[in-house]
C-alpha cells in the first residue's frame, strides 16, 4: 500500500518532468505528500536545471536604492506605517558607485530595487537607467521599484530596462486581501505583470512560502498560476516576520517547504531563472545552498553602500548586512563550489531552448 502511494507520487513527479501539465488536485497531493517525495523532485529539478543552464549560476548584484515606500503591506518592514524604520535613498552617484564596484567584482546584472517611493520620478529613474547602460553596456538592468502605471513602465524600458521583478505575493486574491490593506489590489497587480510582458520585459514574478493565512491549496495554486502567466524569473522565500509590523508574531515559513516549491517550479518552467534568496539564507545558514540543490540558479548578493544595508531590513535578522560586496562574493564562490556549480560572469539572461 505505502509503496504503490509513492509510486504514485513519483508517477506525478514523472508527469512534470515530460512537461506534461498538472492539475491543482495533483499538485496538492504532492505537496502534501512531500516529506515521502522530495528525494526524487530534487534529482529531477536539478537534472531539468542542468539541462538547460548547465553548472551555471548567475549572480544579480542587488542595489536596495530607497527605502521608502508608499505602501502599507502588513508582512515588510518597511511598510509606510513603521515609524522604526530609518528612511534613505541614494541619489545617482551613489548608485552609479555601487553598480561600478558590482561590475568589478563580476556582476553583468544589476537590479535595482526599492520601496514604491514617489520621490523616483520617470525622468529621475531614466536618467539613471541610461547612465547605467551607456557605463556598462554589456550589462542587464533589473528594475524592482513596484507597481507603476503602463506609460512609466514603457519610459523605463526605452532607456534600457531589460528586466522587472514583481512578486504576485500570492495567486488567491481574497489571501492578497489579507496581506495588505483595502487600498491595495491583487487586480492591479497582475495587471502590472502583463503590462511588463507586453512591453517585452523579462519578467519576475514571485510569492512568499508559509505567509500568514496561506494555506497548502494557496500552494498548489501558486503553480497553477505560474504555469498560466510564463513569467521567465520566480522569486521564491519564507515568509520572515518582521517585529515592527502587524504579523510580528507570525510563524515564518519553513525551509524544506520552500525547497520543495523551488523543485516543483524548475520543473513546471524547466527554464525558469530561479534564484535561492536571501530569506531562505536567513532562516537557515546552509539555505541557499540547499536551493541550488532544489533546482535554483540564481544568487542576488547585496551591493548597497554597507551603511544603508541594515536600514532595508524586510524582514528580521536579514544575512549579509554587515558585509562589503566583495566578502559576500568571496563567500558565495566558496559555497556554490561545494554544491558542484559555478558563479560565472555573465549577464544571464533567460534561455528559451
Ligand atoms: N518575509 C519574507 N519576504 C518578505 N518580503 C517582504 N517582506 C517580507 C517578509 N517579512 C518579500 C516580498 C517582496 C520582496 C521584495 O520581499 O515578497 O515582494
Ligand atoms: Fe554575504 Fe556569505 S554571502 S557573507
Amino acid at each position: 500500500m505505502q509503496k504503490q502511494h509513492i509510486a504514485m507520487y513519483d508517477e506525478l513527479i514523472d508527469k512534470l518532468r515530460k512537461n506534461q501539465e498538472l492539475s491543482k488536485d495533483e499538485y496538492l497531493i504532492l505537496i502534501q505528500n512531500r516529506k515521502k517525495c522530495s528525494d526524487y523532485l530534487f534529482k529531477n529539478s536539478t537534472e531539468v536545471r542542468e539541462k538547460v543552464y548547465g553548472k551555471d549560476i548567475y549572480i544579480r548584484g542587488l542595489i536596495e536604492f530607497t527605502n521608502y515606500c508608499k505602501n502599507d503591506c502588513l508582512y515588510c518592514g518597511i511598510r509606510r506605517s513603521n515609524k522604526c524604520a530609518e528612511r534613505y535613498r541614494l541619489d545617482k552617484e551613489e548608485i552609479l558607485n555601487s553598480a561600478c564596484q558590482g561590475y568589478n567584482l563580476g556582476f553583468r546584472t544589476f537590479v535595482m530595487q526599492g520601496g514604491e517611493d514617489g520621490y523616483y520620478t520617470d525622468e529621475i529613474l531614466v536618467d539613471i537607467i541610461k547612465s547605467i547602460k551607456e557605463k556598462y553596456p554589456d550589462c542587464a538592468i533589473t528594475l524592482s521599484l513596484g507597481e507603476r502605471s503602463f506609460e512609466s513602465y514603457k519610459k523605463l524600458k526605452e532607456a534600457g530596462a531589460d528586466r522587472y521583478l514583481l512578486r504576485h505575493e500570492t495567486a488567491s486574491k481574497s489571501h492578497y486581501e489579507k496581506l495588505h490593506p483595502k487600498e491595495m489590489s491583487f487586480d492591479n497587480r497582475v495587471n502590472c505583470l502583463k503590462n511588463l510582458k507586453k512591453l517585452g520585459y523579462q519578467v519576475g514574478a514571485g510569492f512568499m512560502v508559509g505567509s500568514p493565512f496561506q494555506t497548502e491549496e494557496n500552494l498548489a495554486d501558486e503553480l497553477i498560476f505560474l504555469k498560466k502567466l510564463k513569467p521567465q524569473m520566480v522569486g521564491i522565500g519564507p515568509f520572515i516576520p518582521h517585529k515592527d509590523t502587524p504579523f510580528k508574531n507570525e510563524n515564518a515559513g519553513s525551509v524544506e517547504l520552500t525547497l520543495f516549491m523551488l523543485g516543483l517550479i524548475r520543473l513546471t518552467l524547466p527554464n525558469v531563472l530561479l534564484p535561492a534568496t536571501t530569506a531562505l539564507g536567513t532562516i537557515d545558514p546552509l539555505g541557499r545552498e540547499k536551493g541550488i540543490k532544489a533546482g535554483a540558479n540564481v544568487l542576488m548578493p547585496n551591493l548597497s553602500p554597507v551603511g544603508v544595508r541594515k536600514k532595508y531590513m524586510l524582514y528580521d535578522n536579514k544575512i549579509c548586512t554587515g558585509d562589503e560586496a566583495a566578502q559576500c562574493v568571496e563567500c558565495l564562490k566558496n559555497r556554490i563550489a561545494k554544491t558542484g556549480c559555478k558563479i560565472v560572469v555573465s549577464r544571464g539572461d533567460y534561455k528559451e531552448n
